[in-house]
């Protein structure tokens, strides 16, 4: 099993994880030249529109976002979620052009999404998009981890702790949102490299604990043979292991992503998860590239990957100690 593999991308970013989510923040004083509208001789004025704040990697990226944006004085900030819906993040942005923002720090809910950022483009704001991409060239830069790059080192772990045999079954994230094409679709790039594992394509159960918990216990009803679970995210990770204990299912590898949450490093420990894959909050990068924009400077590339570590028994304390702030 290789440990603490690092996928070296192009910017590297110190992720203190930790806890609650908040929502507005105000600003002081002083003032700043203005990407676009200003909302009539005001400061400039940053909306986030944020896919969901309900699971805990959202709550984490919520928190180090505002606390990021608290360092700005020249800027006002605001943030809503859309609870994962796209029709309420369209009205959100949709509301909130009114008040001419200068930049729109966003996180789709999915590909849905895309002619309202496309419209706030076109309306002058800079648009950042966040951990979710949409099609098209309507927004100004990425930034988030590499999803393709860590399905493939998910296969890689995958194919080499079963050995290279065994069936796989994949519990995916919400359908339309691309994460959920890039995490699969690397890891089953990966999984060409070992002929003798098989891939069931499960439910998409939407990053939901709940929804992966009771897909599992379905398909344990099913007497579906298999060795192990890739889930696209920890929170489905954690449902399907809590289906297969009530179950009483024999242990099986489990993968998951996000590593944001105690909980799971404790469940690495313990055997129960076999590895995890961090991924990185976005929200402060974003906010830097904002005031940047602000101040008139333009990041020189569309696109901005943040590293990822994968974190399994041999490195989970060492991981614990260094982001020590990680929610629980
Ligand atoms: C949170 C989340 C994370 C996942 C990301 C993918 O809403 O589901 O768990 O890594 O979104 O966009």
């Amino acid at each position: 099993m290789r440990v603490g593999v690092k996928l070296l991308f192009v910017v590297s970013l110190a992720v203190a994880m930790a806890g609650c989510a908040s929502d507005k923040a105000g600003s002081g004083d002083s003032s700043a030249p203005v990407v676009s509208g200003s909302g009539g001789g005001a400061k400039p004025f940053v909306f986030f529109s944020q896919a969901n704040s309900g699971d805990p990697w959202r709550q984490v990226f919520d928190r180090e976002t505002q606390a990021a944006a608290d360092l700005h004085k020249e800027f006002t900030y605001e943030k809503q979620s859309a609870d994962d819906d796209p029709n309420k993040q369209i009205g959100q942005i949709e509301s909130a052009l009114v008040k001419k923002p200068a930049v729109l720090l966003v996180s789709p809910a999915t590909v849905a999404v895309q002619n309202a950022i496309e419209e706030a483009h076109k309306a002058g704001a800079f648009v950042v998009l966040l951990d979710r991409s949409v099609p098209g060239t309507g927004w100004d830069v990425y930034v988030g981890g590499d999803n393709h790059a860590i399905g493939v080192e998910a296969g890689k772990h995958m194919g080499e702790v079963l050995k290279g045999k065994g069936t796989v079954l994949m519990i995916q994230g919400i359908a339309d949102a691309p994460p959920t094409k890039d995490r699969a679709s690397g890891f089953m790039e990966a999984i060409r490299a070992f002929p003798g594992i098989k891939v069931i394509a499960g439910n998409n159960c939407d990053y939901q604990r709940v929804k992966a918990e009771s897909y599992m216990e379905n398909f344990l009803q099913s007497k579906t043979p298999f060795d192990a679970v890739y889930a696209h995210n920890d929170e489905m990770a954690i449902g399907a292991l809590m289906a297969m204990k009530a179950a009483n299912t024999p242990k099986k590898v489990v993968i998951g992503i996000d590593c944001c949450q105690k909980e799971v490093i404790n469940m690495i420990k313990s055997g129960d998860m076999e590895a995890t894959f961090s991924y990185p909050d976005p929200g402060p990068k974003g906010i830097e590239i904002a005031a940047n924009a602000i101040a008139g400077q333009k990041p020189a590339a569309k696109k901005i990957s943040l590293q990822t570590t994968m974190v399994t028994k041999a490195n989970a304390d060492q991981y614990l100690a260094a982001h020590p702030g990680l929610a629980n």
